[in-house]
């Protein structure tokens, strides 16, 4: 990996509210085919990191580069037209609509019929299909459903298929995919970011699962007090040190 160029580059990130740090000069790399893992305590700011990354915040200091090349965004929407993708807790699926109106979200598809512009559902339905089948392996039996009817995993999926559908999409950022999942539903939902990983893909997730984090992770890079205090190879650790790292029992270097 050394030899190659990281997709995401970001230096010296700080981020401050008012009177608290949030981040404190974080450096992060992210490679094409691995996933990285974010760990570290509540507050110790995994989700200001990937705000920013996503164009959600705006850092206090800091740079970040895309396939070498300075990168400024304003918003998340800025975040997607260079090929960051997240699926947040927080972007929740509307309930009451199905998978396909749920993929298409605020970018719905549409056709002019006498001159008027209307949804065009049936193509949004093929195009839902599509991605989940081709991007992710998943076949969801009633496309009419509502997405409330869906078991956890499939709502994974969809969630999935949301960010991957755009094209040239680069980088996938988590934010805890599993927090709500019983165990056969993490399984799958873990397979899934295998599968985009797979695509070449930089897929970046925010765990408090260290079992979770062992299964999937190429690196886990561990965050302490808005600072990074560790990168590791996933093969080259184990639980005692990367936990030792989150709580700050040995102090790096
Ligand atoms: N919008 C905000 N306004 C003020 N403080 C914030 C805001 N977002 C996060 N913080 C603070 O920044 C620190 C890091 O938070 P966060 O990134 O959410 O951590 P984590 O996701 O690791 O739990 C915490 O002290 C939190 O209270
Ligand atoms: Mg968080």
């Amino acid at each position: 990996m050394a030899d190659q160029q990281p997709i995401i580059t970001m230096k010296g990130i700080s981020k401050r509210f008012g009177g608290v740090t949030a981040l404190d000069r974080v450096d992060l790399d992210a490679f094409a085919g691995e996933v990285l893992a974010i760990v570290g305590d509540n507050g110790a700011g995994k989700s200001t990191l990937i705000k920013i990354l996503t164009g959600v915040y705006q850092p206090t200091a800091g740079t970040l580069h895309l396939d070498g090349e300075p990168l400024s965004m304003n918003s998340h929407s800025d975040a997607i037209d260079v090929g960051i993708g997240a699926v947040y807790q927080t972007l929740a699926l509307a309930d009451h609509l199905d998978p396909a109106a749920n993929l298409f979200l605020g970018s719905e598809l549409t056709r002019s019929v006498f001159g008027l512009q209307i949804l065009d559902n049936r193509k949004m339905r093929t195009e839902s299909e599509r991605v989940l089948k081709e991007r992710l392996g998943v076949t969801l039996r009633n496309m009419d459903a509502m997405t409330q009817s869906l078991s956890g995993g499939q709502r994974q999926a969809v969630a999935i298929a949301r960010a991957v559908r755009h094209d040239g999409l680069r980088v996938l950022v988590m934010d805890e995919p599993t927090a709500a999942l019983g165990p056969q539903e993490t399984a799958r939902t873990l397979k899934l970011i295998k599968i985009v990983k797979e695509q070449g893909l930089a897929v970046i997730v925010i765990s408090h699962s260290l079992d979770d984090v062992f299964q999937i992770s190429d690196r886990i890079h561990v965050m302490r007090r808005g600072r990074c205090v560790g990168v590791e190879k996933t093969s080259e650790t184990d639980r005692e040190s990367v936990l030792g790292l989150i709580v700050g029992a040995h102090q790096a270097a």
